[in-house]
């Protein structure tokens, strides 16, 4: 059985491979905002739970586990090319004041996040970084059929909102 001093001493470093340091900032700037998805959505759930909108809430937080999902991608191939991947920590959330305006901030994110995705995939090829450049791809389509669902989930509650009215 090891002592305290071998189980509280540092693990072994990464094998060190070199990353291309553009790759490896598109990588950072990918979990950046994966880590920023996660939280908002975890937050409009939170949000929504305590104006009494189950449905919705529940939404946004299957919302939060796939952005999750994506966080732990793009970590692990940080981590496949030897970095560490770093703490992230941001500006303060932007919430929406109801349904409609959290749709609209979530958007935003989710069109940033597209354009991001888009160059990291196209610099990968360039570079023949194959990995990279497969998980870039898969994450754009998810994030495109994200944006998709966001605009479907709008249209819903604006043919809502007209139904009520009439
Ligand atoms: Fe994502
Ligand atoms: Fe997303």
């Amino acid at each position: 059985m090891p002592g305290w001093q071998e189980v509280i001493s540092p693990a072994r470093p990464a094998p060190s491979m070199t990353a291309d340091p553009r790759v490896r900032g598109y990588l950072v700037q990918a979990l950046g905002h994966e880590t920023g998805a996660v939280q908002l959505y975890l937050a409009q759930a939170g949000l929504a739970a305590l104006w009494a909108l189950e449905n919705e809430s529940r939404r946004f937080r299957a919302d939060a586990l796939d952005e999750l999902s994506h966080v732990e991608r793009v970590m692990h191939r940080l981590l496949a090319l030897g970095v560490a991947p770093p703490a992230v920590s941001g500006p303060p959330l932007r919430l929406g004041r109801d349904v409609d305006q959290m749709l609209l901030v979530d958007r935003e994110l989710e069109v940033d996040v597209i354009q991001l995705y888009e160059r990291a995939r196209l610099y990968c090829a360039r570079v023949r970084d194959r990995d990279s450049e497969e998980l870039f791809a898969d994450l754009l389509g998810e994030e495109l059929e994200h944006l998709a669902h966001i605009d479907a989930w709008r249209a819903e509650l604006l043919s809502g909102a007209v139904r009520s009215s009439t």
